[in-house]
């Protein structure tokens, strides 16, 4: 009784645990860092190889120093720390050796975590912190850092199996309509399934793992999903039937930046989470560049391009005659250490000063940047949030994961960007950047920035994604409470 008197005198303790990807380190850190300042004690649980980078290429002192609740922990992933975790290296790795070594550290974790942890927020690919948190009783939210809607594609696979839509026959139209899924009837078509989808196989071990990991995660005591009830709305009320408590809070970065303002004034440095050195010189770049003039071109973290592929969409990008700043990730070429870089090298030649190349970039600095005037993507979450709130209208090139499902409904849907998923061929590259940028750019222009302002309403004060923050935290109060008093 003693312990629990001076226990609730304490703020609660949350442990946010991500995936360890760039992607889902992103939005959950920023998350985190929300929490913190609505004055709880945060533990971060990265994996030591970020970790590493993150202190590396981050000033992680001054983060402590305006977060003072806030702790970094870390736990392996399972992999030697010169493991190269290039290309899709998380999915031949995730059961066997991710899971079972992070599982077992986790728990150690909690075991020993003083003042104990009193709710987890959970990566939702990471479904085994439910059995960790169901076994030490202490509550969990599961954050699924993918897109609502992907999340509720995932969900409805054994749906869509049933009724004969999957699998999809090798040689059938991929237009065709998939009508299985509840809210997407219209528009979700074979093409824009989750690439796993695309196997004859509907006992595939992959699809399997996935649809059991989103079904797994409903059995948390609550969800957290990166979006705002104005862009998501009609699939949240799907997931709500199955999941009543769903805080859409998101997107995150906007509402941390919405926060951050409030608290300490505009000019406010914000905290960077990098897991690359940042090339800086790409803003001094845009700087000289007229307005809306540039095309951005960003593959996220993870995707990696064949030498084809990347010559094709070199040669779409010089021949379009549009300026273009262009993320080449090192090693981010499939084949041999280096292969590729001829053709950045014939890029930046034959591009003079119309193109910039570098490694990596401060995206949200890019993305609001004046010059900026299109977002050449594969439609990460995080990526496509940023250009909502960036207002920079789209061309979707999806990898893999949720990208296939976002895509296709920035372009059909918000009507936000043209969908060139299964395509990587110069001349339809060309046309496009020609149509965002210069023939339908005052069309993408407009409904770009009437996307954006609907969002970015929904995390300033009284907005939707606001309010459900503040619900969030007022739920793990009473749900820290609720513990202590078991
Ligand atoms: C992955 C998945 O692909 C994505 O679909 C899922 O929703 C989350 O995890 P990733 O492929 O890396 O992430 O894409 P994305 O979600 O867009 O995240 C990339 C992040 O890296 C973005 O926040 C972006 O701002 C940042 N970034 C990218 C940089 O800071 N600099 C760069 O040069 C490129």
């Amino acid at each position: 009784m003693e312990q629990d008197r001076s226990s609730q005198s304490r703020p609660p303790h949350v442990l946010v645990f991500p995936f360890p990807l760039q992607g889902h380190i992103n939005s959950m850190i920023k998350l985190a860092e929300l929490l913190a300042i609505a004055g709880f004690k945060l533990t971060f649980l990265n994996s030591h190889h970020n970790h590493e980078r993150l202190v590396k290429f981050n000033n992680i002192a001054a983060h402590s120093e305006r977060y003072p609740g806030f702790e970094f922990k870390t736990i392996t992933d399972g992999l030697p720390l010169d493991h190269p975790r290039s290309g899709n290296w998380f999915l031949d790795t995730l059961e066997d050796t991710i899971e079972l070594k992070m599982k077992e550290s986790l728990r150690e974790v909690l075991v020993n975590s003083s003042p104990p942890v009193d709710c987890i927020i959970g990566d939702g690919v990471l479904s085994f912190a439910l059995d960790v948190a169901k076994e030490l009783g202490i509550p969990i939210i599961i954050f699924h850092t993918n897109s609502p809607r992907s999340f509720w594609v995932s969900y409805s696979i054994p749906d869509i199996i049933q009724a004969g839509e999957l699998p999809i026959n090798g040689t059938e139209d991929m237009d065709r309509l998939i009508t299985t899924v509840p809210g997407m009837e219209t528009y979700l078509r074979c093409r824009d399934l989750p690439t796993f989808c695309r196997k004859l196989d509907i006992e595939d071990s992959f699809m399997k793992l996935v649809v059991k990991k989103t079904r797994k995660s409903l059995q948390a005591d609550a969800l957290i999903l990166n979006t705002a009830e104005e862009l998501d709305g009609p699939i949240l009320s799907q997931i709500r039937t199955k999941c009543p408590r769903v805080y859409a809070v998101g997107p995150l970065h906007a509402q941390l930046n919405t926060r951050l303002n409030v608290k300490h004034g505009e000019s406010y440095d914000h905290f960077s989470n990098t897991l690359w050195e940042v090339d800086k010189s790409c803003i001094f770049w845009l700087n000289k560049q007229p307005n809306r003039s540039v095309i951005y071109v960003s593959f996220g973290s993870i995707t990696s391009t064949s030498r084809e592929q990347l010559l094709e969409l070199c040669y779409g990008l010089l021949n379009s005659k549009t300026k273009f700043l262009f993320i080449v990730r090192p090693n981010s070429v499939i084949g041999k250490d280096g292969e590729g870089e001829d053709v950045v090298m014939e890029l930046m030649e034959k591009s003079k000063d119309r193109g910039y190349i570098v490694n990596w970039a401060p995206q949200e600095a890019v993305l609001n940047h004046p010059a900026v005037g299109g977002f050449f993507t594969h439609n990460g979450w995080n990526s496509t949030l940023e250009s909502i709130v960036a207002r920079v209208p789209m061309i979707c090139w999806p990898y893999f994961a949720d990208q296939h499902v976002n895509s296709r409904v920035v372009s059909e849907v918000w009507k936000i960007g043209l969908d060139m998923k299964d395509v990587c061929d110069r001349k339809i590259v060309e046309k496009m950047v020609n149509d965002v940028m210069v023939d339908r750019k005052e069309e993408f222009a407009k409904s770009a920035s009437e996307m954006a302002k609907v969002t970015n309403q929904s995390v300033n004060v009284g907005g939707s994604s606001y309010s459900n923050l503040d619900c969030l935290v007022e739920d793990i109060r009473i749900m820290s409470l609720k513990k202590l008093t078991k």
